[in-house]
């Protein structure tokens, strides 16, 4: 059987009954925009994370321009955050017109360096965007802390890490604005683009919610400049039955995480989960030397892999205007040079993964 870098036939066979259930009952219904499902979905996730509000969205992407408006972030601001992420959280600070200012990631879990961000503060800065990247979150006690000091807002970009824990809370929850990605990939995906924000305080999910419907306060009143940010009916359908086996899965990526990692151990150095945090393993990345061969070499017996990220995002041409050229965050681009992200899904079976395991240490070895 071919083995799928992220497999969601398995899971849909699985679903199958419920899905087409819960989809029938919309296309039935007839109204297709928000519905019964989005303030199901949205009190249900809440729940999950344990925050008192949830504003499900139109994607990942849109949940943290959404709450970066909310916030009030916009020309000659600044947003502190990590190079080492996928474009979405630097190019949502710089479609507002404000300036992501990077700082470098920490060697052992890819996450930013709180020990840097004190130094990168100044007096426009407006937020810190932390990314809790590959599954595991960032420090929040020490992000949190450094935040309060200065009077900021938090925002977890949490596209990668929806269900993991970090002492015990939640992802999504462990700060100001959580965001996540419903993108199909990611732990909870739907089939199509959707994503949720998430917060314990009132005024800022009222604004969420207005900015997600054009600014809207009812219809056709509106009082502040938004988006057209909603998830649509359908997706919030399929997320509802997917949440269903949502801790099962996390559960069997856990154990496939950990399994992959006893296999690696001594061979390529496998992910550091800091023991204040579980992993949901939305990516699970090993470093490998002379990487573009050892993909090559997987590749050619049938095995997917991917390389999350291949530049940090200073050096991606759009944040040329920024001026950090190569050299401005060495630990982030040595990452980027070494990293490689092998299947993970809650399906992958052993012997799939035995396969994976001893191609990927032969390749190693043979170099
Ligand atoms: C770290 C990070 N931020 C933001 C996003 C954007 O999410 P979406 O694709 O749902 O817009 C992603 C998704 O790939 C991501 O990995």
């Amino acid at each position: 059987m071919a083995i799928e870098f992220i497999d969601l036939k398995t899971q849909y066979a699985r679903l199958r009954e419920t899905i087409h259930q819960r989809i029938d009952h919309v296309l039935e219904n007839g109204q297709y925009i928000m519905g019964p499902e989005v303030g199901e979905l949205e009190r249900r996730l809440a729940d999950y994370v344990g925050t008192r509000h949830c504003v499900a969205v139109s994607s990942g992407t849109d949940a943290l321009l959404i709450a970066m408006m909310a916030l009030g972030i916009g020309p000659g601001d600044e947003v502190v955050t990590s190079p080492f992420t996928f474009i979405a959280t630097g190019e949502m600070i710089a479609l507002l017109g404000a300036r992501p200012v990077f700082v470098d990631i920490d060697p052992l879990t890819y996450n930013i360096d709180p020990l840097r961000i004190e130094a990168a503060i100044t007096t426009r800065t407006r937020a810190i965007m932390p990314v809790s990247l590959y599954g595991q979150c960032a420090d929040f006690d020490a992000i949190n802390a450094i935040a309060a000091r200065h009077g900021l807002p938090v925002i977890e970009d949490g596209a990668q890490s929806f269900g993991a824990t970090f002492q015990g809370r939640r992802s999504c929850g462990l700060s100001t604005v959580g965001c996540s990605s419903f993108f199909p990939s990611k732990p909870l995906g739907c089939y199509g683009d959707g994503g949720a924000c998430f917060t314990d305080d009132e005024q800022i999910a009222g604004r969420m919610r207005q900015i997600r419907s054009h600014g809207q306060d009812r219809r056709y009143h509106h009082p502040v400049i938004g988006i057209n940010g909603r998830i649509d009916r359908l997706q919030a359908a399929i997320l509802l039955a997917k949440l269903d086996i949502l801790d099962e899965e996390i559960r069997a990526r856990a154990r496939v995480g950990a399994r992959y990692s006893s296999l690696l151990a001594g061979a390529v150095r496998t992910p550091h989960v800091d023991s204040r945090n579980t992993s949901v393993y939305g990516q699970y990345t090993v470093e490998v030397p002379q990487r573009d061969k050892v993909q090559a070499a997987l590749s050619q017996q049938g095995i997917p892999t991917a390389v999350h990220y291949p530049l940090p995002l200073n050096i991606q041409p759009a944040f040329a205007s920024l001026g950090q050229p190569a050299g401005s965050f060495p630990v982030a681009e040595e990452a980027a040079r070494r990293v490689l992200s092998l299947p993970m899904h809650p399906y992958l079976d052993e012997f799939q993964q035995d396969t994976i395991c001893s191609a990927l240490i032969d390749a190693v070895t043979w170099q």
